[in-house]
């Protein structure tokens, strides 16, 4: 056997052709084998199809069939964010355009740490970022695995701002990453006010600004993971500024109302906080990963400058070479800026906008398809396309039941949130192709799984 074909090159594109078609062939084939959102019988069933196709991990000789093997098996086991009753969590179905720049990137396999791995890619990285960090009214952005790295990098830029004895204050519907990323980075124990409306409450707040000690790196949530709940950033930029403590927005779900005329109002606050995290690969329809965090003040950066000969020697930069290594804390890096570009070009500001406007209508439909089933209860109205519902007089161990023979038939994929002190099941509609039969029949599966 000869040595195995390289994706680029000049060969490349007609090594790839025919495992492309191989690799959409075993989509489509483990796909219909699956049948529904997700593979039927729970984690054992699935564990023995894996175990059974992949057969020896490391074969002496190798497998010709390996890939439409394994594609196949991953495909009938898969959790399809593109069936429109996969709806547990900020897990959306990437676009066909994303996904083919992606493929690009791939095969191209620039590494942002250096400009002599990645000419254009880092150009258009620049590019990108900077656009994007106007739409949040941010001078400049990085580009993150997503919303946790986002947020561990602006505690980590609170931190070289302000010292290590910043005290992270966030609310108690923040994401989990934020006080983990105070521990990472050897802060205080952070603050967790209180929320229980959900949101961050401003004179809640101000109480803790007044009675913690500071320097202070406020989090406040611009769409919380378990509703999709948008703190009021106006006022907590307010009282904020009155104690002079950094703000940082985790809008990691809800920055994609910014493409939005509709909704983009909802986010109004953004443009004061220190830092943004935005994740398009929530409420922007890309593969994981597209993370963004916007920073407002470019010259916080230059606490992430680093040198190293092999990268950005001073000789190298002062001749021109772009410094890219105090772009982001990791080394080899990989160019998602491309799918990123791809789809904002493609799609336009109009075309985005329109998926966010049907994803949150999608969500208003469902919530009043529940508000009028006399078998449901609904948490409340959504603020962007989370629906916390329940059946009526369940407990909690109910609920938690019906969710769990629902992953186990495969019928439907639904999350979990606690609310108003009880266990509601979620509902985060992302696929804009989801049709209002679609709802409603997710409503009628749910219900079919109620114990009477
Ligand atoms: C509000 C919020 N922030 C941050 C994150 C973490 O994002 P990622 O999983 O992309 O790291 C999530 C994930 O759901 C989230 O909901």
């Amino acid at each position: 056997m000869g040595l195995p074909p390289l994706a680029s090159g000049p060969h490349g594109p007609e090594a790839l052709r025919p495992l492309l078609d191989t690799v959409l062939d075993a989509l489509r084939t483990g796909a219909a084998a699956r049948g529904g959102p997700l593979p039927a019988g729970g984690p054992g069933a699935v564990t023995a199809r894996v175990a059974a196709a992949v057969g020896e991990v490391l074969p002496d000789r190798g497998e010709p069939e390996a890939l439409r093997v394994l594609v196949t098996a991953l495909a009938e086991g898969a959790a399809d964010p593109a069936h429109p009753l996969c709806a547990a969590h900020l897990h959306g179905p990437p676009l066909a355009v994303a996904t083919a720049a992606d493929l690009a990137a791939s095969v191209l396999n620039p590494s942002l740490d250096s400009w002599d791995q990645a000419p254009a890619a880092s150009a258009l990285e620049a590019l990108v970022t900077r656009a994007l960090a106007r739409e949040t009214g941010a001078a400049d952005a990085l580009v993150t695995t997503g919303g946790t790295e986002s947020n561990q990098l602006a505690v980590l830029l609170a931190r070289e701002a302000h010292g290590a004895g910043v005290r992270v204050v966030h609310g108690a519907g923040a994401h989990h990453s934020v006080p983990r990323a105070a521990w990472l980075l050897g802060l205080p124990e952070p603050v967790a006010v209180p929320a229980p409306a959900g949101t961050l409450d401003p004179a809640a707040l101000d109480e803790a600004l007044t009675q913690v000690p500071g320097p202070h790196l406020v989090v406040a949530t611009a769409g919380t993971t378990d509703a999709g709940l948008i703190d009021p950033l106006p006022e907590i930029a307010d009282r904020c500024a009155a104690h002079r403590a950094r703000l940082h927005v985790d809008a990691a779900y809800g920055a994609g109302l910014l493409f939005s005329d509709r909704h983009r109002a909802r986010l109004a606050g953004l443009e004061a906080a220190h830092t943004v995290a935005l994740d398009l690969h929530k409420l922007g329809w890309q593969p994981i990963a597209a993370g963004l965090l916007t920073v407002r003040d470019a010259d916080d950066l230059a606490a992430l400058h680093h040198r190293t000969g092999y990268l950005n020697a001073d000789d190298d930069t002062d001749a021109g070479l772009p410094d890219l290594l105090g772009r982001s804390p990791r080394t080899s890096r990989r160019p998602d800026i491309l799918k990123i570009a791809v789809t904002l070009k493609a799609l336009g500001r109009g075309g985005i906008g329109a998926l966010v406007d049907e994803v949150c209508l999608l969500a208003e439909r469902f919530a009043a398809l529940v508000h009028d089933h006399p078998g449901f209860e609904l948490y409340a109205p959504p603020t962007i396309s989370t629906v916390l519902f329940r059946p009526a007089h369940a407990t909690d161990d109910a609920v938690a039941a019906v969710r769990r023979a629902l992953l186990t038939t495969g019928g439907a994929v639904l999350g979990r949130a606690r609310a108003d002190g009880r266990l509601w099941l979620k509902a985060t509609l992302l696929n804009p192709h989801t049709r209002p039969d679609d709802l409603a029949a997710l409503l009628t599966l749910v219900e079919g799984h109620v114990p009477r």
